[in-house]
């Protein structure tokens, strides 16, 4: 499987930011891009409910796809189901997004950080133990935000998106105290480096927006032999719900991704 392609996964398109950068490192790579839409938003589902449509829905992609790698581009899946898929599949090598915590604490002057996520990324143990764990000395706030990434999906689409909608949510995230504010800001949910430039423009005061998209395809590079053949078969696209609308399609359309079924 070593010649396969890369698969990239998330609940919906905010897997296509990491898709981005992963390309730039990987051109030679072929890649499938599979979005459970039909399970979107993953920020509101019970763990064990998640976990189990997660690892079942892998048996059939890795069947089918006979991937060299799997990325999963989602922090809501990643804090909770890396463990399991990489019990479930040995043999796959598995890379994950999850919140950047430990960069954004070695970068911070202020020692305020805040991180952004789904409701279920902030509530994962696997989240509070990598605070623990690296950024102890800073105080992190972390903001389960339970729209923004509806609203990233909405204004990818060319949906209208009001300001005040997308202030609300990234709002918390902006901490003054002891004569200190938040400088960074954690982008930790693939969906929100689509609306980064909305976020500058609205944000309270300058502060780094921390993208992971980079360091993951740096990573899932580095576990990879390099290719030295081209792949000449396109790149695709699934989605399961089979029914992505028509903005969607011309998004992947943008990104070079053909539409294939997912197999029910
Ligand atoms: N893109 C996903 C993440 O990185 C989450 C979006 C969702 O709620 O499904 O967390």
């Amino acid at each position: 499987m070593s010649g396969g392609p890369i698969l990239l996964f998330d609940s919906g398109i905010g897997g296509l930011t990491v898709l981005r950068e992963a390309r730039v490192l990987m051109p030679e790579r072929r890649f499938v891009y599979v979005a459970d839409d039909a399970g979107f938003p993953y920020g509101v589902w019970g763990e064990g409910d998640l976990t189990k449509r997660i690892v079942t829905m892998f048996e059939q992609l890795i069947s089918d796809h006979e991937p060299a790698q799997c990325v999963i581009a989602c922090n809501t899946a990643s804090t909770l189901v890396l463990e399991p898929l990489r019990t479930a599949f040995p043999d796959m090598p598995f890379v994950g997004t999850v919140p950047a915590i430990k960069p954004a604490s070695e970068r911070t002057r202020s020692g305020l950080v805040s991180v952004l996520a789904t409701p279920g990324t902030v509530r994962r143990a696997y989240t509070r133990d990598l605070i623990q764990s690296f950024a102890a000395q800073c105080h992190v706030r972390l903001v389960g935000s339970e729209y923004l990434a509806g609203l990233a999906e909405a204004y990818i689409r060319g949906d209208p998106v009001k300001h005040r909608q997308i202030l609300a949510e990234i709002e918390p995230c902006f901490v003054e105290q002891d004569g200190q504010k938040t400088d960074i800001v954690v982008l930790a949910c693939t969906h929100y480096p689509f609306l980064a430039n909305q976020f500058r423009r609205l944000a309270p005061w300058p502060v780094d927006w921390l993208d992971p998209a980079e360091a993951i395809a740096k990573r899932a590079q580095s576990l990879l032999a390099p290719q030295d053949a081209v792949s000449e078969e396109p790149d695709i696209a699934v989605f399961t719900s089979n029914e992505p609308d028509f903005a969607v399609r011309r998004l992947l359309n943008g990104f070079g991704l053909a539409l294939a079924p997912m197999r029910h």
